[in-house]
């Protein structure tokens, strides 16, 4: 790719902002267009500009189609760390990227879209549970079209099902249908990150679970889960993720990325997991000492308060209640990062548990 430029969604996020000061480091000469709502705030001008040196601000929410697919038809690469749920941000990023094609057919552009493990959830409603261990060499996205499931190959047994309607994987599959249509060639991967944990350096310090458990506590006078709790994740350090969006964006500039149908990426570490009911009472202890919320520990949401959260997603066009997401078992072996040489480093250092407190104490 000659003198790329980068348009890039979710600069002011908890990933997108610790990603955009690695970016800035390891490859400022690259021009970056980043896509930012409340743009006349004048601290995040600054910041945004501090930490890139060729950073042009675009005013626009996710919801400014026009301006979404104009920027990215006039891009090279789009990398997408607002929002893995929003489909008609998707559709004008592809969109713009499809008429960028057509009219420069022998430069395909490259999509990075970052999306989560979500994907690959057992739905085990907080019941801790020998889940599968996924790993990225093996799915398949591609092959939904004909039938309910995602079929996914694996060493053990012929097939494996991912359920369709688990988060994420519509707009997934849409990316993976982009990255290998022949006629409109469009370069694609995708990131999926575990649990993302640890104080981001960026604008945005505190991991967006962590945002909505905390609040979630607050309105109920306790931290915690739905159902038991028992359920996990496999997580990653913020610093670690921002890493592994550069490493396949270094390894796309040079023509040696997975894309298309094998641009699948886990970004997880293999270090212990932690439980949502582990993490929660680490959280519930300090909210109490911190007299914010009125019981110590952490307790299972009650079926009323899982239904509002339902309904609150339903009224933003979501169909979710959360037990997928937060009641699920999300087992994940990044392969295709490893073999790209990335290695979760910051997530070997310290653990999920261990920064729990202070990522509570940088989010209140
Ligand atoms: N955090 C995790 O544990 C985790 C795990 C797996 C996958 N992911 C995925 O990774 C991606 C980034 O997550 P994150 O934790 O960094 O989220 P985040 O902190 O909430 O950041 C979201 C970013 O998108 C921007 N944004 C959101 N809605 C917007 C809108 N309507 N218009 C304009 N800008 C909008 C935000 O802008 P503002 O600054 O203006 O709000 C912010 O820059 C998401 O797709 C998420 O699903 C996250
Ligand atoms: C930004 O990058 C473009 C393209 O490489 C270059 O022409 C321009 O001079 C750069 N601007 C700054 C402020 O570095
Ligand atoms: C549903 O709504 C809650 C609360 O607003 C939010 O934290 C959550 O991420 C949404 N999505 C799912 C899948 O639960």
């Amino acid at each position: 790719m000659n003198d790329p430029v980068i348009f890039l969604l979710g600069a002011t996020g908890y990933v997108g902002s610790q990603f955009l000061i690695i970016l800035g480091r390891v490859l400022p000469n690259i021009p970056v267009r980043a896509l930012v709502r409340s743009s006349s705030d004048s601290e995040r001008q600054a910041w945004l500009h501090g930490v890139h040196l060729n950073l042009t601000i675009i005013d626009g929410t996710l919801e400014d189609v026009n301006t979404i697919q104009d920027q990215a038809e006039k891009a090279d690469i789009v990398i997408n760390l607002a929002s893995c749920d929003h489909v008609v941000c998707t559709e004008a990023i592809l969109s713009g990227l499809r008429k960028r094609s057509a009219n420069k057919p022998s430069q395909p552009p490259f999509l990075l879209h970052v999306s989560g493990t979500g994907i690959i959830s057992d739905n085990a409603r907080g019941e801790a549970r020998d889940a599968k261990v996924y790993s990225d060499l093996d799915l398949d996205l591609e092959s939904h079209v004909s039938c309910d499931f995602i079929f996914v190959s694996s060493l053990g047994s012929l097939y494996d099902r991912l359920p369709k309607d688990n988060p994420h994987l519509e707009i997934d599959i849409s990316v993976v249908k982009a990255g290998t249509n022949k006629e409109i060639p469009i370069r694609t991967a995708t990131i999926f990150p575990g649990m993302i944990y640890g104080v981001s350096e960026g604008i945005q310090k505190t991991t967006a679970w962590l945002r909505a458990f905390l609040e979630f506590a607050k309105i109920n006078g306790h931290s915690g889960t739905w159902g038991k709790g028992l359920n996990s994740i496999n997580n990653i350090h913020v610093k670690d993720v921002a890493s592994a969006v550069l490493t396949v964006l270094q390894a796309a500039l040079e023509n040696r990325a997975y894309e298309g149908a094998q641009g699948i990426y886990f970004a997880s570490s293999q270090e212990p997991r932690a439980s949502w009911h582990e993490c929660m009472t680490v959280i519930g202890n300090h909210l109490y000492e911190k007299g914010i919320v009125s019981k110590p520990g952490s307790h299972p949401f009650s079926d009323e308060f899982i239904e509002s959260i339902k309904a609150a997603n339903l009224s933003r066009g979501i169909h979710a209640d959360g037990w997928s997401l937060f009641g699920g078992n999300q087992f994940s072996k990044p392969e295709r990062l490893a073999k790209l040489g990335w290695e979760p480093v910051e997530t070997k250092k310290r653990s999920i548990l261990d920064s729990m407190k202070d990522s509570v104490e940088a989010a209140i």
